[in-house]
């Protein structure tokens, strides 16, 4: 007799800040010491796709990223099966006909559409992938803001991708954490014409991760402080009216003064966090000038923990944008059949010299949109014998 594997598998999107999350109150159970905002990005074009099964006949945990078997054994994925083991058994405690999978061993088999290395947010897509696979394999009938307070356990800003459109993070007060969930502030339908190009900038060196850099910042930094009383609170409640009022010049203007406020806690961090290189300051200058020469926020610049660029903009703006991007960077990789037609061309006031640098410095570039949440697929990284195909 063969014994049945259960099984259910989801992708789940990328999600990039416009307001940080920098810094945590509660380290183990990833609690910011403020709230955040994000836009979710279309997983037409970024995704991570995880299948989690179960069965009686699997003797432990396993776990595979990109084809490579990992240790189970971190704190943090720990904590994510172990809270929605505790849901499960709840929900079969409820319902006495459902298969005890709460005390089964699960293999979860993950993949990214995208190269690891590229240094996008590959740790958010990760675990909100894992915590909606094993979600909907153990059928539970949480909401995705309750299932984004496990999923805020491995990896904090992985809360923001249970959600589609544009997402809040609020920090919360409680010690349990049970009040710092991410909740929808607006649909992609909302405002549906937000574009994003993220520019792959290579960098051979190893950065600081989130996880060391805004410990060293929060112990550090006396900037950091006046940015979690005074500069975040305010923001939070601008963006989110910006969203909902459709209002891109304030929300670009926020997106901008936020990533640079953040890397400005992270070079008052004692010692210093540089995440940009020469080549981002190049990106942002080019930004910078193009929107002075318009004057309004033609494009929005943002920055996380590391040299990538990512440029939000209006689908009426996409000449403007993709046609200087195609001057700057015409040899990358990335290039959609669907911008072919798009001239490259830059306006006057941007110095040539300043475009002829960048190239050499990008490696690729990603145009993508604002998306959705997680969606369930019948697509199974997982065989009949319960191993990654
Ligand atoms: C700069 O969520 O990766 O991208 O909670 O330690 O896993 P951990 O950190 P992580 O940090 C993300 C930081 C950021 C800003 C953001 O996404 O809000």
């Amino acid at each position: 007799m063969t014994i049945k594997i259960y099984s259910a598998s989801t992708t789940a999107p990328v999600n990039i800040a416009t307001l940080k999350y920098w810094g945590k109150r509660d380290t183990r159970l990833n609690l910011p010491t403020n709230s955040s905002i994000s836009v979710t990005l279309s997983q037409d074009d970024l995704r991570t796709l995880t299948t989690a099964a179960a069965s009686s006949s699997f003797e432990t945990d396993k776990l595979w990223l990109n084809g490579i078997e990992e240790s189970v054994h971190t704190p943090r994925l720990s904590a994510c099966l172990a809270e929605l083991r505790q849901l499960r058994r709840q929900h079969e405690q409820v319902h006495a006909e459902l298969a005890p999978l709460s005390q089964y061993h699960l293999h979860i088999v993950s993949e990214n559409n995208f190269p690891t290395a590229a240094g996008l947010a590959s740790s958010a897509a990760g675990f909100a992938a894992l915590v909606r696979a094993v979600a909907d394999l153990f059928e539970l009938p949480q909401s995705a803001e309750e299932l984004s307070r496990i999923a805020r356990q491995g990896s904090g800003s992985a809360c923001r991708s249970l959600l589609g459109g544009y997402v809040a993070w609020d920090k919360g007060d409680a010690a349990d954490g049970s009040d710092s969930v991410a909740r929808q502030v607006a649909t992609k339908q909302h405002w549906p014409d937000l574009r994003a190009a993220v520019l792959v900038i290579s960098d051979a060196k190893k950065e600081t991760s989130s996880t060391a850099g805004m410990q060293v910042t929060v112990a550090t930094s006396t900037l950091f402080q006046h940015r979690v009383d005074v500069v975040v609170p305010a923001r939070f409640e601008q963006m989110s009216a910006a969203i909902v009022a459709k209002d891109f010049e304030t929300f670009g203007k926020l997106t901008i003064a936020d990533s640079n406020q953040f890397h400005a806690v992270c070079l008052d961090s004692s010692p210093p966090i540089f995440y940009l290189n020469d080549y981002s300051r190049r990106a942002i200058a080019i930004i910078e000038r193009l929107n002075a020469i318009y004057g309004r926020i033609v494009a929005a610049y943002t920055f996380d923990a590391g040299p990538n660029a990512v440029l939000y903009y209006q689908q009426k703006d996409e000449a403007i944008v993709l046609g200087l991007l195609k001057e700057a960077l015409p040899d990358i990789n990335g290039w959609k059949p669907s911008t072919a037609n798009i001239i490259p061309s830059f306006p006057e006031g941007i110095p040539k010299s300043l475009l002829d640098g960048l190239q050499a410095g990008v490696s690729r570039i990603i145009l993508t949109s604002v998306g959705d949440e997680p969606q369930p697929t019948s697509k199974s990284l997982i065989g009949t014998d319960g191993l990654p195909k």
